[in-house]
């Protein structure tokens, strides 16, 4: 089976399992495991930030960034298509009291800054102080699309001059780093809070990590406990995330590579419609030219061809990751093809 539905998908490899199995460990709670120690110093290291912290999920990364960065009574600008808002349960609003301004995103995933501007509430008794921009890098729901540096440092001025603080949910930073070229920390540097997954195209069981000033970090281990994060021996899966942040980065591109080149032979099939200068990172969306046709058909089609994917609406996301190799790419072409002729 050929599973493009996430990178999610991916499982540990050979040496993360090793990794796990020898880690050394002790009672995160109070601070004792070193294995998870050295993880939060790499990711703190990597990001450019005083300090870090490991959750269970990006979710819970997000969560736990956004209560920490807010009060009660609050409110976050968010965009449309984000994660946050669209598929973690309202977790924000639920457990920080904390509303959401939502504002359309770009095709791009980036928010117009004029957008942001004006939906900044003023000092009225009647409305929610907004206190903070949060932001989506890779943009999942928009192709996967990378946001520049250039980007973030204009948002930085913005907020800076209203006051307001930035989260980034950087699920896929790693992949937005290697498509932009840049090294990570310039994608970071002007962000109060950036969470990162190591259990998406990083190929690790679990977690995710936030980073931030010692300060920030400091409030958001009492928030991780708070809502019961708080984890104890979490070297053993702290050990697989050392292995993804030494070993799992650089072969992002090729992630890359083949995303594109399934895009440019899904282009070449009738009755695809799909933009393939859209796929800057692993993320594949495309539609069926005849809407007629029944999505959950052609996904049940793929599926007896080998190939498994995720509508959702009328479009289909494809994910590639460590699992899918270069004669993959030709199968899922061939795969899609032959369903489509199905139909
Ligand atoms: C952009 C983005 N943010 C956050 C998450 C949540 O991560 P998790 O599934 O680890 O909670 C996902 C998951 O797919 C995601 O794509």
């Amino acid at each position: 089976m050929i599973d493009l539905r996430s990178d999610t998908v991916t499982r540990p490899t050979e040496e993360m399992r090793r990794a796990m199995y020898d880690a050394e460990v002790g009672d995160d709670v109070h601070g004792e495991d070193p294995t998870v120690n050295e993880l939060q110093n790499m990711a703190a290291e990597i990001t450019g930030k005083e300090s870090a912290l490991l959750v269970s999920s990006g979710t819970m990364g997000n969560l736990v960034s956004l209560l920490t960065l807010t009060n009660r009574g609050e409110e976050i600008i968010l965009g449309d298509q984000c994660h946050v808002y669209a598929w973690e349960g309202a977790g924000v609003p639920i457990f920080g009291g904390v509303s959401l301004n939502v504002v359309k995103n770009e095709e791009n995933g980036t928010l117009n800054l004029d957008e942001v501007s004006n939906s900044i509430n003023p000092v009225d008794d009647h409305k929610p102080t907004t206190s903070v921009v949060s932001i989506e890098n890779t943009h999942n729901q928009c192709g996967g699309h990378p946001i520049d540096e250039e980007y973030i440092r204009n948002l930085k001025i913005l907020c800076d001059e209203k006051k307001l603080k930035i989260h980034m949910d950087g699920a896929r930073l790693f992949n937005a780093a290697t498509a932009l070229n840049t090294d990570v920390s310039n994608l970071t540097k002007y962000l109060d809070t950036v969470t990162f997954c190591l259990s998406k195209g990083l190929s690790c069981p679990v977690g995710s990590v936030i980073c931030g000033s010692k300060d920030i970090i400091l409030e958001a281990k009492r928030w991780r406990k708070a809502i019961g994060g708080g984890m104890r021996q979490a070297g053993v899966f702290a050990a697989a995330g050392i292995v993804a942040l030494n070993n799992m980065v650089d072969r992002l591109a090729e992630d890359h590579e083949n995303a594109k080149k399934i895009g440019n032979g899904l282009a070449d099939i009738d009755g695809i419609e799909i933009d393939v200068d859209y796929i800057k990172t692993n993320i594949i969306r495309f539609s069926l030219k005849d809407k007629s046709f029944d999505m959950n058909k052609f996904k049940n089609g793929l599926l007896d061809n080998g190939v498994m994917i995720s509508p959702s609406g009328g479009t289909v996301r494809m994910v590639t990751h460590r699992e899918i190799s270069h004669d993959d790419v030709g199968l899922v072409i061939r795969a899609v093809s032959k369903s489509i002729q199905e139909l």
